[in-house]
């Protein structure tokens, strides 16, 4: 049969929801060059050599994060959309494009400004050999390859190919992914905010702060599909589907913890973190539509105090770079993530 090309249509709506996520995606796009980094030299050199190591390892493992999450893990899940889901395929295009050229760029920046070139070579080899971080992106990304492999089953038509494979393959691809959105970049997170929070490599702290703004709207898009995705599954599989998913948080957890004590512990913060990555799990899970599944704890005040609500970086006196000028973005409000018929259509 010959295959049937269609245009993506943008005058109907594809679904309840996605385009409401293309608006806030483009609306709150910014480059790395945006935000001009020197200011923060003042307090970075006089910052002790273990507190160094510790903020930039944390970046580094940021930025492996953001090269395969745009690499392969946004594409993938991608290209596992429905043939005509052409809506759903930009919007999902949109985010891998800033995952590597605007996320994993501006942790280079960063670099960039604060290092030399040794420092830069060796702090890459550092997470080339780190056997955890490779190990979380190892599991996350297994979860990609084998959606991916399905994917091209499907698409070519291999004989073995079986539908609900695919289906369960691209739930766990998603669930993965929402892990690595909502939760695994919070270790990384947690020591900017905690400078910002106390007025401290504040430029830093403004891209974090950026990012953490994309990856929050990331994982709530990518959560809502998953969810549809798991709401066609019979009860005896959807009950698979909630064992994986708490199992693969464990797996990933396990090395996380692993992690955060290897770059933690040596400026004393290991408690907290590990409390702001079990606040920040329980909402991955809520992401994906499951409760939560750490007990809730209090994440340190100073850097709540760090995460920047009022988004100061979109103003026009703000610390950004002297650049273009973008459109208006707002800030997410929960209830911008209400789905309803009207609101959509309205
Ligand atoms: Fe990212
Ligand atoms: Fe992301």
């Amino acid at each position: 049969m010959k295959e049937k090309f269609t245009g993506a249509n943008w005058n109907e709506n594809e679904d309840l929801y996605t385009q409401t996520f293309y608006e806030q995606n483009l609306s709150q796009f910014w480059r790395p060059e945006d935000i001009s980094l020197q200011a923060d030299l003042n307090v970075w050199n006089i910052l002790p050599k273990d507190v160094k190591d510790a903020y930039a390892k944390n970046l580094q493992v940021l930025t492996f994060l953001d090269t395969y999450q745009g690499d392969i893990g946004m594409p993938v899940v991608s290209r596992s959309m429905g043939n005509d889901d052409h809506q759903k395929k930009s919007v999902l295009n949109f985010m891998a494009a800033m995952e590597n050229a605007v996320h994993a760029k501006s942790y280079s920046n960063i670099f960039m400004t604060y290092l030399n070139n040794d420092e830069i070579r060796d702090l890459f080899i550092w997470g080339e050999e780190n056997q955890h971080l490779q190990e979380i992106l190892r599991i996350i990304v297994s979860k990609y390859q084998d959606l991916d492999k399905l994917t091209y089953e499907r698409n070519y038509g291999i004989k073995k190919y079986k539908d609900i494979d695919f289906k369960v393959a691209q739930f766990k691809a998603m669930v993965a992914s929402v892990y690595l959105e909502s939760c695994l970049f919070y270790s990384g997170f947690y020591y900017p905010l905690w400078f910002y929070g106390q007025g401290k490599l504040m430029q830093a702290g403004e891209i974090i702060n950026l990012i953490l703004r994309d990856e929050s709207v990331h994982g709530l898009y990518v959560g809502r599909l998953a969810q549809d995705l798991y709401e066609g599954f019979n009860d005896e599989l959807k009950a698979k589907l909630k064992t994986f998913t708490i199992e693969l948080l464990e797996e990933l957890y396990e090395h996380k913890i692993a992690l955060i004590e290897e770059i933690y512990d040596e400026v004393g913060l290991s408690h907290d973190v590990k409390i702001f990555v079990r606040y920040n799990a329980n909402k991955a899970l809520m992401n994906l539509g499951f409760e939560a599944h750490f007990p809730y704890e209090e994440v340190n005040p100073v850097v709540l105090n760090g995460l920047n609500t009022e988004t100061k970086t979109m103003d026009n006196f703000s610390m950004k770079g002297n650049g273009y000028q973008k459109m208006k973005s707002e800030s997410l409000k929960d209830e911008d993530f209400f789905f309803e018929e009207e609101k959509i259509n309205g």
